[in-house]
């Protein structure tokens, strides 16, 4: 079946996460960061995801922006940075800023231009994704943006990916889901959507059950991959 409609993942995926700890780290009041904001942003990245898939199998379902605040605070205190708390209000106020990845703006233009149905599908709350999306300035060009929040439960759960069918009244089959998060690129595939990974870093391949149909270093691709 032809793809009709184009699903993107959101932190790592169209924002990039590493942005606001970097962008701290240039700033005169948080030198601090300036040697390790690379390590701090990674503790940050994981244990946000680990406490969500805790979350998941714990039946302890809460926001994503606490999930986020309890990984940073995690992450503070392994690098030694507990004793600043301008730090962790500066890095959450770049959360809700986060930059998109270059590419995505002429990305998701050339999809919607070419009739494809585009959306966010994502663990972050509604406001945070609202937050993100007007940063970017790429309101005009998605068509939805799917929290979790709506069943709440984290991916890779299968009832947030029911959440593209119940939007679009697709097949799964005609959905084109992209993360850069491997286990979710695995889980979707699991699911029976056709997908991508988005792997910047070039890191091995998830040892789960299923393997994404495509990979890719970035975005540019994605039309291509569309059939446009
Ligand atoms: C999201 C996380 C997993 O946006 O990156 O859902």
């Amino acid at each position: 079946m032809p793809i009709t409609t184009c699903v993107f993942d959101a932190y790592g995926t169209l924002f990039d996460v590493g942005a606001a700890a970097r962008q701290a780290a240039s700033e005169p009041d948080f030198k601090a960061i300036r040697s390790d904001w690379a390590e701090l942003a990674e503790h940050w990245r994981q244990k946000q995801l680990s406490y969500s898939w805790l979350r998941a199998v714990a039946n302890a379902h809460t926001d994503f922006w606490e999930v986020t605040e309890n990984g940073l605070d995690w992450a503070l205190e392994k690098t030694g940075h507990t004793n600043d708390p301008e730090l962790r209000e500066r890095l959450l106020a770049l959360y809700w800023e986060l930059q998109a990845y270059r590419e995505v703006p002429e990305m998701l233009t050339r999809l919607k231009a070419a009739g494809l149905n585009t959306a966010i599908l994502s663990n972050g709350s509604p406001e945070m994704l609202e937050a993100a999306v007007r940063s970017a300035g790429i309101e005009s060009v998605l068509d939805a943006t799917l929290s979790v929040q709506s069943v709440g439960i984290f991916k890779p759960d299968t009832r947030v990916y029911d959440l593209v069918g119940a939007c679009f009244d697709c097949d799964k089959s005609e959905v084109l889901f992209v993360s850069s998060n491997g286990w979710d690129a695995a889980a979707a595939t699991g699911y029976g959507f056709v997908t991508a990974w988005v792997n910047r870093n070039g890191d091995p391949m998830e040892r789960l059950p299923w393997r994404p149909a495509h990979m890719l270093t970035d975005l540019t691709g994605i039309p291509t991959l569309a059939d446009l």
